[in-house]
């Protein structure tokens, strides 16, 4: 593992010569196409045009100050000016340079060499057929690629099975086409590369932000799987990042979860309380440890803010609220998830 944080590193002047060779650049090697190419016969889908954005004006601190990642997205759809302003804001094109050596965006990137494709599975954006899609940022318009069967499942799965993704109207996904930065920067690349997709998927997250939209980078998915759904060769383009986008839910407040009044919890409450749950094959583990009353599923472990003996708050699990029976005995817990979904744990007897 350790011997792959060099991969984070930068050298030395000195030792620069050794480590790095001559590149494709030095060379006289041409450079390469900074879009994809696609058939000349392809009929292109216009967006709308970043002159005629009405959305998009909230001021940057609110931006800054709101954003989070956003997980639950609702049935609505998005509007095309909405779905264009996303991908003006991550891959816009100013312009390419002059010496046909870059191209410059939205976004920076090392060297202006933009080594990254974005595809777009559309499940629903007023006026488009749902699908998959390739943003054509030279011409700001879509490419239109191919349905995808049962889309909503498919891309959950593909997201192993973080399903909220595949239920999301749109979900960005970011391919790396390597070559564009090593053609200068050689085995200096990869550092790079990794650096500007953040800058994208950033930029992503703000421009959802502007807009009441939510989104949240997905780094868990089936690399091989996914780069044949989307026939790409997986060695010089591959997918790297996605992110479902979608409007999302006004969020539940903990206050109107809790049920029963704010009281002290004491370390005789919270031991009622220890033991396993289970809902289907979900387990649930409540322990107490240093006087604090945890929750524990699978590996991870959260510790629970008591806001009475039977109603705590955490972060991943947003609030439990323990029923007991008029002897004190636990019947069922019922749990706000940070989606704000409300799921019912029966307790288990302990293998
Ligand atoms: C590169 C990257 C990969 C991520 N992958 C996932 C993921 O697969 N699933 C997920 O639910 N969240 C994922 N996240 C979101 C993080 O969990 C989230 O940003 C973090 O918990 C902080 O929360 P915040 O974004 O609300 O501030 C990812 C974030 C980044 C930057």
């Amino acid at each position: 593992m350790k011997e792959k944080r060099d991969f984070l590193r930068f050298f030395d002047s000195e030792d620069y010569e050794k480590e790095v060779p001559e590149s494709d650049e030095q060379k006289k090697i041409p450079p390469p196409p900074f879009e994809r190419p696609y058939p000349e016969d392809a009929s292109l889908i216009d967006l709308v045009s970043p002159e005629d954005f009405k959305i998009g004006k909230t001021p940057f601190l609110k931006l800054i100050n709101s954003r989070k990642s956003r997980r639950k997205y609702t049935e609505e759809s998005l509007t095309l000016e909405e779905l264009s302003f996303l991908l003006w804001c991550t891959q816009g094109l100013r312009r390419a340079l002059k010496s046909g050596r870059g191209v410059l965006r939205t976004v920076p990137s090392s060297g202006a060499k933009s080594p990254f494709e974005t595809y777009l599975v559309i499940n629903r954006v007023e006026g488009l057929e749902p699908g998959l899609y390739r943003y054509i940022s030279f011409s700001h318009k879509l490419l239109f690629i191919k349905p995808i069967e049962d889309a909503e499942k498919t891309i959950g799965e593909l997201s192993y099975n973080q399903n909220f993704v595949g239920k999301a109207p749109v979900i960005f996904y970011w391919t790396a086409v390597p070559y564009r930065t090593e053609w200068r920067y050689t085995v200096l690349s990869h550092k790079f590369i990794a650096i500007d997709l953040g800058l994208i998927c950033q930029n992503l997250y703000m421009a959802c932000e502007a807009i009441n939209l939510g989104t949240v980078a997905i780094g868990y998915y089936e690399q091989n799987k996914v780069d044949k759904l989307f026939e790409l060769d997986a060695k010089d383009e591959f997918v790297v990042l996605l992110a479902p986008v979608g409007k999302y839910p006004q969020e539940k407040k903990l206050t109107e979860f809790f049920e029963n009044p704010k009281a002290k919890a004491k370390l005789e409450d919270l031991k009622k309380l220890v033991g396993l749950y289970a809902k289907d094959d979900s387990k649930l583990e409540f322990i107490i440890k240093e006087d604090q009353l945890y929750a524990k599923m699978g590996d991870y472990m959260e510790p629970f803010v008591p806001y009475n003996e039977a109603e705590f708050a955490g972060e991943y699990i947003k609030g439990a609220r323990f029923i007991l029976s008029s002897k004190g005995v636990v019947e069922k817990v019922i749990i706000l998830t940070s989606g704000d979904d409300l799921v019912e744990f029966l307790p288990q007897k302990k293998e």
